[in-house]
Order: structure tokens, then sequence, then C-alpha cells
């Protein structure tokens, strides 16, 4: 039965006027009836209405859902236009704008038609055709429901038939509209280093914007992510809200608008920023996902929700487990050869993790890669570093039982290699102007599919050479100047947008051949970290600032949007907190180490193995289970967390004690998403010192009732900076 609902164009709920409509409608009638369209994702619903006086589509609702949404129509709700656009009466900043190729540079859209598909059980894919009626210009809304997620996902196709290219200056992914007494922002900024710091800001009259024109990197100073909270501030549990992010690896914007009447308008999108975009006739211009929810139970169920459909739909093999792997690049930097990496396989062994990561400098010959500024492009091994190839690394890795992974960064050129010598026509430069380096190196242009194929024969032609690499680290470390393409000629506008799209096709060429292979996202840290790549990525690198302590605001800011599976953690020897800390912090993501294990103790070499051995057992539990944030470091000088399994029967909780006071108290911590009515079983775990030193909880394997660790609550963590505490939660 599924599976027929599943292939077939479905009936849906559609009314109008309290009548339902079949799922596919055309309005060739021209009756000015009215007409509502209702999308429902679970627990939440957006309703657009065609007017019967204009023909023009509305958003009249966007929240929980409604029982009686025929409602709207007999209180004669106006609602705002769904897809604003420019030129004939739209007063505010618009959605869409064209001008036509005879110069007019007005659009009014006008419903025609839609259709509601559903792809697969439980989800359904909402489309809406809107028309011009004076120029054959056509824009479908595209909506795709997820009802156990309360996940929607927003998109806009736009075509023309005119006789000559139309120039398309706006585009956006997604318009929704509020009408609040407040409304409550909360962004996430940063730098490298720095990333996914969280501010909350109330919104006044105008225009507030957060964008980016970095072109490439392009999320290093701002994460397209935000909350909106309506009418009041809201907290973990309770509030309503909007949780958004855009999945575009470029430039993005996403701009709030608050008209004279207190009105807010949200318009998100790729960046209309010097990419007006020259569209022939019959091509579709398709713009990237919107993807939001909204709760009626604070940030923690909105973060839920995109973690649930994170996991099932927006990051590559979300269901399927990580390989826990030692890094090298904090330890040798640049600086290695082959005995060494080879000493570095063993500890991978000794440690008891799954992969060893080969960083930045295995490559270059003619300029090796000693150090940042020479070699990128020319990615043949050093026959000095490795004189027996990777080929031979990967052997000696699986002779001792683990798996080997590879960096690379091949979107990126150093001036000093081959790549730059033999084809200067492939990079971003401006004529009649001096290069602009940025850690000395500059941006491939990948509009050239000459470009593109070059790229994908890199990940290609490795992986064909040595089938034995397991992992890819895929690193892009600036951000786009020079920005000019020899390829695009007099379409430079047009570079911003054509240069992702273009990343996405090799992402996608690759991915064609290699649908499974782990990849991590990296790009000088996190500053490229969105859901339009994390559909070809199994992880991101979070940040490259390793220290402990900022590493709790850092993960903490990501867990908002993105899954713990997705988020790379490393122990490293950044900071002087202890060695616990560090794994304790690392472990509440993807788990990896990048750190001297010669150098560890024999005490710290137990902890850490058996430390590694716990998070294998509860993983699943970390990557998989509803995460509950019980404790802010925004709020206390401490960061309490937890996970819970869909059955309730296992959770796994961090405490982070951060920079304690004068011996403040820190009260009790009520647990959440457990059953109240079953028996909890708590047992600390990574344990370092067998006396229980400060930071430690005492409490090993107590009993409790699920009502009362939530409604009482324990002791957790003491109030020492830097000490942290590992509760394993089993429940019966
Ligand atoms: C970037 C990454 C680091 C490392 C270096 C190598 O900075 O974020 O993890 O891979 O590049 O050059």
């Amino acid at each position: 039965m599924k599976k027929i609902i599943s292939s077939l164009t479905v009936f849906l709920s559609i009314w109008a006027v309290s009548v339902a409509w079949p799922g596919n409608v055309h309005r060739t009638d021209n009756t000015q009836k009215e007409l509502l369209i209702p999308v429902t994702a679970g627990q939440m619903q957006l309703i657009y209405k065609v007017s019967g006086t204009d023909g023009r589509l509305y958003q009249v609702y966007l929240g929980p859902r409604l029982e009686q949404p025929e409602a709207l129509l007999q209180s004669r709700v106006q609602g705002h236009p769904a897809y604003a656009t420019f030129g004939t009466d739209n007063l505010f900043e618009p959605a869409i704008r064209i001008t036509h190729n005879d110069g007019n540079p007005s659009l009014e859209l006008k419903y025609v038609s839609h259709s509601v598909e559903t792809p697969s059980p439980g989800v359904t894919l909402t489309h809406i055709l809107l028309k011009d009626s004076v120029y054959p210009v056509e824009v479908t809304l595209n909506i795709r429901a997820f009802s156990e997620e309360n996940i929607m996902e927003q998109w806009v196709e736009i075509v023309h038939h005119e006789s000559k290219p139309v120039t398309v200056f706006n585009y956006a992914s997604s318009m929704l509209h509020f009408d609040c007494d407040h409304y409550w922002l909360t962004q996430f900024h940063g730098d490298w280093a720095e990333e996914m710091r969280m501010e909350e800001s109330e919104l006044t009259y105008g225009m507030k914007v957060l964008d980016s024109k970095l072109g490439t990197r392009a999320h290093m100073y701002e994460t397209p992510v935000f909350f909106l909270s309506l009418n009041k501030k809201s907290d973990e549990n309770t509030g309503n809200l909007i949780a958004g992010t855009l999945g575009w690896s470029g430039n993005f914007q996403i701009v709030f608008e608050v008209d004279e009447k207190g009105s807010l308008r949200v318009i998100s999108g790729i960046n209309p920023f010097a990419s007006e975009y020259s569209l022939d006739p019959g091509k579709i211009f398709r713009t990237p996902s919107f993807i939001f929810t909204f709760s009626g139970e604070g940030k923690g169920l909105a973060s839920r929700n995109l973690h649930h459909w994170a996991t099932r739909f927006g990051i590559l093999d979300g269901d399927k487990p990580r390989l826990t792997l030692l890094n090298n690049w904090e330890t040798t930097y640049f600086d290695f050869n082959e005995p060494k990496l080879v000493s570095l396989i063993d500890d991978t062994k000794k440690m008891g993790l799954d992969l060893f990561l080969l960083d930045d400098g295995w490559f270059g010959n003619k300029y090796p890669r000693n150090n940042d500024h020479a070699g990128l492009g020319d990615w043949q091994e050093n026959k000095l570093k490795l004189p027996d190839g990777l080929g031979y690394l990967v052997k000696e890795a699986d002779k001792k039982g683990v798996k080997f992974g590879i960096w690379i960064e091949p979107e990126m050129v150093n001036p000093k290699s081959e790549l730059y010598e033999n084809h200067p026509d492939w990079i971003l430069k401006l004529p009649n102007r001096p290069e602009n380096y940025f850690r000395n190196q500059l941006v491939l242009d990948l509009t050239n599919p000459k470009v593109q194929d070059f790229v994908y024969s890199i990940i290609d032609g490795m992986l064909t050479k040595y089938p034995g690499i397991a992992y890819i680290k895929w690193d892009c470390n600036r951000m786009m100047t020079n920005a000019y393409s020899p390829y695009l000629k007099d379409k430079q506008s047009q570079l911003f947008i054509d240069y992702v799209n273009s990343l996405y096709d090799v992402f996608s060429r690759m991915r064609q051949k290699y649908p499974h292979l782990p990849i991590m996202l990296c790009s000088g840290g996190g500053g490229r970290v969105d859901y339009g790549a994390l559909r070809y990525f199994t992880e991101f690198w979070a940040s490259d600032n390793t220290d402990p302590f900022e590493r709790v605001y850092i993960q903490w800011g990501y867990s908002f949007f993105f899954p713990s599976i997705a988020v790379c953690n490393h122990v490293t020897s950044w900071g002087k907190q202890s060695l616990k800390f560090k794994t304790d912090v690392a472990m509440m993501g993807k788990l990896g180490y990048d750190l001297k294990v010669n150098s560890l103790t024999d005490k710290e070499l137990k902890f850490s193995q058996d430390a590694i051995q716990n998070y294998k057992r509860l993983s699943d539990v970390i990557w998989h289970g509803d995460l509950y944030r019980l404790i802010s470091p925004y709020e206390e000088n401490r960061a309490v967390l937890m996970y819970v399994n869909p059955e309730q029967t296992k959770a796994v909780l961090f405490a982070y004690t951060l920079n304690a006071r004068f011996g403040e108290t820190f009260n009790k911590v009520k647990l959440q998403g457990l059953d109240p009515q079953k028996t909890y079983t708590i047992k600390e775990i990574n344990i370092i010192d067998e006396s229980h030193g400060p930071g430690n909880w005492n409490m090993v394997s107590q009993t409790y009732s699920g009502d009362y660790l939530m409604k009482v609550g324990l002791n957790i963590g003491m109030p020492v900076s830097m000490t942290s505490t590992v509760l394993e939660i089993t429940g019966s």
C-alpha cells in the first residue's frame, strides 16, 4: 500500500472554501475562487491562499498545525505575498527581481496550478506554479515536507520563454512572513578558530542581513543558520521559534525586514550581491534549499527536529557509523617521513582507533610542500618524504589492521607549483591587477569544465591507484578574492553562483563512483559548513581551534543545527587542560585524536584506550540519540548536555566545568528525555584517577527512577575549572 502511495501523485488536504481539491490543481477557468494550499510537516503547517480578487498567492499561516485551516478563509485573512516580486506594487525587499529582455524591470506572479506528490512515506512534495500574466516567466515554489521530522525544505525554480536571456537579480529560495509583537534573532558568527559564536538581539524596524560575500570558505564569518523567536525570547524548552538554515556553500543572504506595521519577512537564498544572472530561455534556475522547522517548545526541540532530518536526509550516510581516527596535522605539521608515519600508524592501532589520517604536506616534487608556500596543486607523492608512495602506507595500515585516509585541497593552487606554471588560465585572477594571496594560495576556476575534470581526476586517480584509501579530508583554505573567471568571459557576475554549482557537480560525480567513502568537509576549520555540501559529506571539521575550553562553545553552537555524528572533534595538545577534560569534550561529537601518542604516560595511554572503547560502546547513542542541552555555557560557568536513545534505555551525559569562580555552588542538574517510569543506573566513565580527583563524580553505579532524575536531578561535576564528568545511564 505504502508503495502505491509513494509512486503516485495523491490527493491531499486541500481546501477551496472548505471543499477538498485533488492533488493536481490547474486554474484554467479564471473563476477567481479562493483556494487554500496547506503544507503540513508533522506538527507544523505552512498555509498559502490564492486570492479570489487578484489571483496571487499569499502566505496566510505558519506555525503549529491547525485543526481547522479553512477558518482562515472564513475570517478573510489577507496574508502576505508568498514570493514578493519587484516592479509593481511591492514596496519592501523582493524575493525575486527580473529585467525582461525588452528592458521592463517588473514581474507580477499569479497562481496557475499546484500539485502534491508523496515521493516516499512521510514525505510530501508540493509544487506551486506561478506565472506572469504578461511575460512568459514561470516560477515554481517547491516545498518538501517531512512529517516525522517536522521539517520543511523550500526551493524555487525560475524559467522563462522570452526570445532572449532575461537578467535575474534576486532569486530567493524562501520567503516567510510573521506577524508578532517582538522578534528575537539568534545568529552564529565568528572567524577562523572562533566559529559559531552565538548572539541574540531583538529585530527592530528596517532590515537586518546575515550574509557572506566570501565566495569560497564562505561561512568563515557567518554561518547560514538562525533562530527566530516569536513574541518572546525562547530557551531550550519553551518558546515559539523558527530554526532555519540555507543549504548553500557559497555567498548567502538571509534578510529580516520589519515593515512599518511590525510584520516581518524573512528572505533566504543565494546572496544576490554582485551576482545578477543572465538566464537563457528554457533554462531552469534552481535555487538551493532553505531548511526550517517550527518549534513550540524552544530551541531543544528545534535542534532535535533538525538532527532527525539531517541523519535521515541531510548528511551522507547519516544513519551509518563513523570511523575514529588519529590525524598527524598538529603532531608533525609538514615535517614527516615514511618511518615517522609508520610509527603513527602503529600509534593508531595502539590507541584502538580505526583510521590514520595523513594531513597536508605529502605531495609536490618540483615545489615540495614543506610549508604552505609551495606545492598546492601538484598531487604527486613527494619522493623524499614518501619514497615508496602512498601505496606503501596504505599497505602498512592494512597490515596493522587500521584504515588509511588522506588530506587534499583540490580547489586551490600555490603560485609556486607546476599546476600554476602549466595552467595559468585555470586560476581566478583579475586582469591588470596583482594577484591577491591568502595563505599564499589562489582559487582554481572551477567554472571551467577542464578544471572540474582535473579536480575530479585527483580524487578518482588516487582512489583508483590506491583503492585501500578509506577516508578523505577535503579542505578549502581561502576565501575568493581575485574574483574573475577567465572561462566565464563576459558573464563575470555569475562566478559566485557557477563556482558553487560546479563544485556540487564535482561532488556529485565523485559520489556516483564512490557513494559511501567517508569524507570530512573542512575549510580552514569550519569555514564551510552547510547542508548543501553535507549531502556529499559524512562529517565536517568544526574548527582548527582544538583548545577544549573554546571547543565547548564551538561545539555547543554547532549542536543547535547539526547532529553530533557530523561534528569532528579531536583531542590535541592545544590548551593546558587535562587529557581527561580534552577527551570528554571531544567525545560529545565524532571523536578523533591529533596527539603525540608516544608522549602519553602509561596511565594516560590506558585512560585513552579505555575512553576510546567507551566511545565505541556508546557512540550509537551519541550519534543517533536525542540531544538535550541541560545547562548552557552562555548562562553558567559550566556546560551540561546528554544524549538519549529512542528507546530511553541508554543515555550519555557530559558535564564540563569551565571557569569556576570563588568556589561557586552549582545546583543539581535535572536530566531530560528519560522515561519517568524506568529505573536508571548511573555510572561514571572515563575515570583517570581511581581516587576520584576533583571534577569526577563519586556516586558510581547508583540507581534512580527517571522521574526522580528529571524532577530532582543530580549533583554533577565540581566547581573546579576545566574538570569534567561523563555518565553512562542505563535504564530498564
Ligand atoms: C586547514 C585545516 C587543518 C589542516 C591544515 C593543513 O587549516 O583546517 O586541519 O588540515 O589546513 O594545511
